[in-house]
């Protein structure tokens, strides 16, 4: 089975082509994994502004796509002329995506439909009119080339990010797992009983973690995204510490606005020469990675307990960060845990994840038709 995915949610314009092989023991190869990413517009502004982030979804998603077929090899010219009727229906789904339109007509003009199964997009949570802008691609092609769709929460892709390697390496994942999601919009730690059953233990209050590290990264002026930004940074130590919000309460919630709105007073507090000096830009770099690791591990360990983990399943944008990769592999080495992380690389959004969590719904197929962007999507909602 060939999966052509889709995702959007955020500031990543992203297309994978998946062949999954072997059906009990299946096989996962990536055919391609393009992935656009906006940072340099959103640079300017520190975070990403939803608007402009879908008008570069729109900008970016045919060339995207294009370039996941070519390296797919999945890509020939096309014979025969396509026909208006088509062309118009095309255009009335369309009618709020006007650039990303113009260019997909000249696509599907050139090329004839590639071999491939079933399409998979991402339906939320994330930003709305990103979402749309994935989900219309979506709809489009799934029109034009008579293919069904599996519609895919983000969430719950980050954590099926880990299954390539529990695939392809023949591992056996031992249930029940406590999982944590950290990214730019999501802090989220649920328990999974098995594939497809969860029960949400905690969240986030206000920022997430991922969007912590953005807010201190602009607070100190180093740009956007902050997390890779300040990994890179930390080093040394301040006079005084930050908070760890939240740490030691009872439940599995997290807060991560008043960590920011300490670098901040920390900030403004230091002299001009002092904020300029990149020993304290880089100690306070470091102390907030730590808060930051401290929280999310803490209450972690406290839920693997509580609930008897088997396994520790990270996903996300944020557990792409060094130091906390490595402060929760001596932490659970210790609690004789298996703690699963995805390669780096698709530790941040990208199409791969949402394809391997389409294989999980394969059984779920949609026609265009049916298919919605949910911003506020739970996981909850996806249970098997
Ligand atoms: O999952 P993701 O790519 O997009 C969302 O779903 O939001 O996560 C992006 C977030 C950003 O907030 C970014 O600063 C953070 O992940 N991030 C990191 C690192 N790389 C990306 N945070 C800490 N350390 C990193 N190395
Ligand atoms: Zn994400």
């Amino acid at each position: 089975m060939k999966i052509l995915s889709i995702e959007t949610s955020c500031d990543d314009t992203c297309v994978a082509v998946i062949e999954i092989s072997g059906e009990k023991n299946p096989r996962f190869r990536v055919m391609s994994n393009i992935i656009s990413s906006q940072v340099e517009i959103h640079k300017k502004w520190g975070g990403v502004y939803p608007t402009m982030a879908k008008r570069e979804h729109q900008k970016n998603l045919v060339s995207v796509l294009t370039e996941a077929l070519i390296k797919a090899k999945l890509l020939k010219k096309a014979k025969n002329n396509i026909e208006k009727r088509k062309i118009r229906a095309i255009k009335r789904m369309l009618e709020r995506e006007e650039s990303l339109y113009e260019r997909l007509i000249k696509f599907l003009n050139l090329y004839e439909k590639p071999e491939i199964d079933v399409l998979a997009v991402t339906v939320g949570p994330g930003l709305e009119p990103c979402l749309w802008s994935g989900i219309n691609l979506a709809k489009a092609l799934s029109f034009w080339w008579n293919l069904p769709i599996i519609t895919v929460n983000h969430i719950e892709a980050h954590v099926f990010s880990n299954w390539i390697e529990i695939f392809n390496k023949r591992k056996k994942v031992k249930f029940p797992a406590v999982c944590l999601v950290a990214s730019g919009g999501h802090t989220l730690l649920f328990l999974m009983k098995k594939v497809g059953s969860y029960k949400i233990l905690g969240e986030t209050r206000d920022d997430a973690a991922g969007e912590c590290f953005d807010k201190v990264a602009r607070i100190l002026g180093l740009g956007y995204p902050g997390g890779p930004i300040i990994e890179g940074k930390a080093d040394g130590k301040i006079k005084t510490s930050l908070p760890r919000p939240m740490i030691n309460t009872k439940d599995y919630d997290f807060s991560f606005s008043g960590l920011k709105t300490a670098v901040l007073y920390n900030f403004k507090k230091q002299s001009e020469d002092s904020k300029k000096s990149e020993k304290y830009i880089r100690a306070i770099c470091k102390e907030t990675q730590q808060a930051i690791i401290d929280v999310l591990l803490n209450k972690t360990k406290r839920a693997a307990k509580y609930f008897g983990a088997k396994t520790i399943i990270l996903g996300g944008g944020v557990i792409s960060n060094k130091e906390l990769r490595k402060q929760f592999k001596k932490a659970f080495l210790k609690e004789k845990l298996d703690l699963l992380f995805p390669e780096t690389k698709i530790s941040t959004d990208n199409a791969v994840m949402v394809a391997i969590a389409a294989y999980f719904h394969r059984f779920k197929k949609k026609n265009w038709k049916e298919v919605l962007a949910n911003a506020n999507l739970n996981i909850i909602d996806n249970e098997f």
